[in-house]
């Protein structure tokens, strides 16, 4: 039998102990419900990774409810995607998780699945199903999701959308489609305080972002939209409101690679947009981290708390891509971002102390 001190006469037994205990220790601190840890594996309540890329974020009654990407499987890079590094997965679904305080998340399944018995459907496994955006619609009571839907090759470049009576889903698909005749890529969904809903995403082979005003129901584009940051090449687009101001997040074009992240602010969801460079700061400010924006969402009960959630892709291992969410702090205006190792929602009680590690 072995005894503790048996342990260091064998150095093949200690080396092993050593690396159960650091194992051990990365998972109390990944598993950890009260801090977020940007960039370490996050774990749902069973203790699994939670896979919801690309993601959305919708508060609804007491819960938070996270709507990603399920990225499972091997990644792989079709021949018509070499040029730029274009790895995908293949589609299996929107996954959600829902939370009461935002560190602790359950895992209520894939929401809207895979068709793998129709290869003509836009949810065929060989497609591309991306960022998908769910709000709720007070007026019919639905839960509307928007995504960008693709063929492999990102050609196809349309924007889907799928209801549901519950946030947890299923989600009922409706279709596609080529908004304002033009394509349609990344892509989010803001719901104004009029309860008017927009669609702001990359068109004209991501050379602009239009900004598109959605019917009543949320389900169609009505026609009247605006081509904004033309020439730009943005995409990654987030939009939230503050203090009677709009803002944009966005990235640039470099497929699954990190860029800069853009911000401009509006006094108007038409425009014109005033931009503010890169609101990120410190070491890393010029690749955001390592990471690309997908979402900024509201705590609720907290003075003017925004987090913005973004994705550290690992492009050659899609499903191991991490969650990168930080604060944004704002001199008057204008939205900054540091780089927290660890962080908790009390930084944005006064005074914060200790709720934040930066390294
Ligand atoms: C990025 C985009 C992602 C995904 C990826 C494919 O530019 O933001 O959502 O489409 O390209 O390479």
């Amino acid at each position: 039998m072995l005894n503790d001190l048996s342990i260091l006469r064998h150095p093949a037994l200690l080396l092993l102990s050593l690396l159960l205990a650091h194992v051990s220790s990365a998972q109390t601190a990944t598993a950890n419900p009260k801090k977020f840890v940007p960039g370490e594996i996050w774990l749902d309540t069973q203790g699994k990774p939670i896979n919801a890329h690309g993601g959305g974020m919708l508060h609804y009654g007491s819960t938070y409810y996270w709507y990603g990407e399920n990225k499972a499987g091997v990644s792989w890079l079709p021949e018509a995607n070499r040029k730029w590094d274009g790895y995908r997965v293949d589609v299996t679904g929107i996954h959600c998780y829902s939370s009461k305080d935002l560190y602790r998340w359950k895992d209520q399944g894939l929401v809207l699945k895979a068709v793998p018995e129709d290869p003509a459907s836009d949810l065929h496994p060989s497609k591309v199903v991306e960022r998908p955006k769910v709000a709720f619609n007070p007026l019919t009571r639905k839960f509307v999701l928007w995504m960008h839907i693709d063929t492999a090759d990102y050609q196809t470049a349309r924007a889907g959308v799928a209801v549901a009576d519950v946030p947890t889903g299923p989600f009922r698909y409706l279709g596609s489609t080529k908004p304002e005749g033009a394509d349609s890529r990344d892509q989010t969904f803001f719901v104004d305080d009029d309860g008017k809903a927009y669609r702001i995403y990359s068109s004209e082979w991501n050379k602009a972002t239009y900004i598109s005003l959605l019917s009543d129901d949320w389900l169609r584009h009505v026609g009247r939209y605006t081509r904004a940051f033309i020439g730009q090449g943005l995409e990654a687009q987030a939009v939230f409101k503050r203090h009677a101001k709009y803002y944009l997040i966005a990235s640039e074009c470099t497929g699954w690679d990190p860029n800069p992240m853009h911000a401009a602010m509006a006094d108007s969801i038409w425009g014109p947009w005033h931009e503010l460079g890169n609101p990120c700061t410190g070491p890393d400010a010029n690749t955001t981290f390592g990471s690309q924006s997908t979402c900024v969402f509201q705590v609720s009960g907290k003075m003017d708390a925004y987090i913005i959630m973004a994705d550290q892709w690992h492009k050659s291992n899609l499903a191991d891509s991490r969650y990168v969410w930080l604060p944004i702090e704002f001199e008057a205006e204008t939205p900054r971002l540091e780089w927290l190792g660890r962080w908790e929602l009390r930084i944005f009680d006064w005074p914060h102390g200790d709720a934040v590690t930066r390294q």
